[in-house]
């Protein structure tokens, strides 16, 4: 019965948290998100589990490897309120995994209610990002994990209160002093949160099983389509490539170019003329659970997003030369959607939820796991 009140009060908080009054970009109708793992082979075909992995093999920078220790400490904090003005939100009110670590919105609103101007990315490859956010601005994870906490659209904290916070919480005390030998501190909350979004990992994708030999994972339009965009028709892997179908690299593909002002993304950062509208290539994995899509949230599906490159982006003096009109056929369009589509499997945070040192009750991590609750219990 306690259970279900606190239950029921993090969920008021979170549905208040996140549809506070002061919205000031009107939400659109987007089509509901596509069914999880529902690539065409269909929803019955269980895709397999994602394991936990071997944390000593996980890249990392030199100074923060990553280690049992902190994947535990970064799960608690990723669902902890206490880094949050009021403990209102946290980092999954967001990046919920039940939405590809999206939110399934067009941009976000912070604990006072005011929406950013950026769509929600994934986490998904984090650990194959050599930089963070839409226009690379946090050099690593590191520096990232701090960014949305005293961020004033965001969670609108302080460090100190944070950490007088978690000061007074037995587990954080004992778990901060096991892991690094201090008590809570900025610099074990970035190194604990980075740790964990590296181990974050998922299932092989049909596209990876398919890669493997395994005939049957992808069917004959998602093959045809996995094709068009590897080919020069397609002309998708010129940027979308690698594990995680990202580059890296800032690119202009004309999103929101058309606008009176338009967010000048990493031009912002680098203040170099080429760098104009530009933004990070994303990753595509779970591509199909994170609508809507692009640095703006503009282009509400994978259809559209096909269309978009159809016709040759958005013209402005900065598009990429790479930007040209595609002139593919309804089939070609319809393939490469069902090839986007075979890029999702599922992820290993259940699995990371059941290692010891989180110190929840298995029915509190299935309740987050599950995303019924987005919030670890006060
Ligand atoms: C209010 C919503 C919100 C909350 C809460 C939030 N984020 Fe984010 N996050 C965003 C948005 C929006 C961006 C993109 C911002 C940009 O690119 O300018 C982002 C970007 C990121 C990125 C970069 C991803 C990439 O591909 O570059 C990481 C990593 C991240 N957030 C982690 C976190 C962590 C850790 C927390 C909790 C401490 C958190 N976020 C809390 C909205 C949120
Ligand atoms: C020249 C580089 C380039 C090429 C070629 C390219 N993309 Fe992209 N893609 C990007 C960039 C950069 C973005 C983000 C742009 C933004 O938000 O302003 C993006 C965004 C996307 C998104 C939305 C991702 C999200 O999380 O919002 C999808 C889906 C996508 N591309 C698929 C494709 C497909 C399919 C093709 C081939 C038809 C393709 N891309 C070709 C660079 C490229």
């Amino acid at each position: 019965m306690k259970t279900n009140i606190v239950l029921l009060a993090s969920v008021f908080v979170l549905l208040t948290a996140c549809s506070g009054g002061l919205n000031q970009a009107p939400l659109r109708n987007l089509p509901a998100p596509v069914q999880r793992f529902n690539v065409a082979t269909g929803p019955t075909a269980a895709p397999p589990l994602a394991p936990v992995p071997d944390f000593g093999s996980i890249p990392a920078p030199a100074d923060n490897p990553v280690t049992q220790g902190k994947v535990e400490l970064g799960f608690r904090l990723w669902f902890e309120p206490r880094l949050s003005a009021g403990n209102r939100m946290t980092c999954a009110t967001c990046h919920n995994h039940t939405m590809g670590f999206s939110n399934a919105q067009v941009n976000a609103a912070g604990v006072t209610g005011v929406r950013g101007d950026r769509n929600v990315p994934t986490i998904y490859g984090a650990v194959h990002q050599r930089e963070s956010f839409w226009d690379g601005r946090a050099k690593t994870l590191e520096i990232q994990a701090l960014g949305p906490i005293e961020n004033p659209i965001e969670m609108n904290e302080s460090i100190p209160n944070v950490l007088k916070k978690l000061e007074n919480v037995p587990y954080y005390q004992q778990k901060f002093k096991e892991v690094f030998g201090t008590g809570p501190s900025a610099e074990g909350i970035a190194k604990a949160m980075a740790s964990f979004e590296r181990a974050l990992t998922m299932a092989p994708t049909p596209y990876e099983r398919f890669q493997k030999g395994e005939t049957t994972a992808m069917n004959e339009a998602q093959q045809r389509g996995m094709r068009t965009f590897f080919s020069g028709r397609g002309r998708c892997f010129m940027c979308h490539q690698g594990q995680a179908f990202t580059n890296q690299l800032y690119v202009n593909i004309g999103v929101g170019m058309d606008k009176a002002n338009p967010d000048l993304g990493r031009f912002n950062v680098t203040k170099m003329p080429w760098d104009r509208g530009s933004f990070k290539t994303p990753t595509l994995l779970n591509i199909s659970q994170t609508a809507p899509y692009m640095h703006d949230g503009s282009i509400d599906t994978l259809q559209d997003v096909v269309e978009h490159y159809n016709k040759g982006g958005i013209k402005n003096e900065a598009l990429d030369p790479r930007i040209v009109p595609l002139n593919l056929s309804e089939s070609e369009k319809t393939e490469l959607v069902a090839f986007l589509r075979a890029l999702s499997a599922p992820d290993n945070l259940r699995a990371l939820g059941k290692l010891p040192g989180i110190h929840l009750r298995q029915d509190h991590i299935e309740a987050m796991v599950s995303g019924r609750v987005l919030r670890s219990p006060e």
